[in-house]
């Protein structure tokens, strides 16, 4: 018996897991985006981060704290930060599309809302699912 081998089916559902009950089906676009953020973080970020956006020796990138804070902001405050500050040792190595990919990536993994289709230039302001229960000092101002 090999313990280590058997875990990895389990593993790899579980993860599928952690995203699908609450996000919806992702678009293609937005199936094909997320993948690439993947990617991205893994190369780039994760050393710090740590693979499971736990933090390792950098900031975690999941967690209540994080997740309140980007709630309550629009995709472009997170995107901005990683295309200016990170990666930390080599800021301005992503291209625009990295760090979109990347954001898209990191929001979707917090369950945080995403623009409809995928993350792009034009829909870094647009949320569409508003904060269920909006603080009246919070409630957008239509
Ligand atoms: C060399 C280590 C390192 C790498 C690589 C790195 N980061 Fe960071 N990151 C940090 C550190 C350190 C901080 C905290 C910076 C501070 O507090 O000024 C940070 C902070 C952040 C924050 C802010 C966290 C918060 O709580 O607001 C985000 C978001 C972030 N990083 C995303 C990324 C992404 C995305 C990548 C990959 C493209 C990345 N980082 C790569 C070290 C790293």
């Amino acid at each position: 018996m090999r313990p280590a081998l058997l875990l990895l089916p389990l593993l790899a559902s579980l993860s599928a897991l952690a995203v699908t009950p609450t996000a919806p089906i992702p678009s293609p676009a937005l199936a094909e985006q997320l993948q690439r953020g993947e990617t991205t973080y893994v190369l780039a970020c994760a050393m710090c981060h740590g693979d499971r956006l736990e933090g390792v020796s950098a900031p975690e990138l999941s967690g209540d704290d994080f997740r309140a804070l980007y709630r309550k902001l629009p995709p472009r405050a997170l995107h901005d930060l990683i295309r200016d500050t990170m990666p930390y040792d080599r800021r301005g190595t992503l291209s625009a599309q990295e760090v979109l990919d990347v954001t898209a990536y990191l929001l979707r993994e917090n369950g945080l809302p995403l623009p409809e289709g995928s993350l792009t230039r034009d829909t870094l302001d647009q949320v569409n699912e508003p904060d269920p229960a909006p603080t009246p000092d919070q409630a957008p101002a239509h």
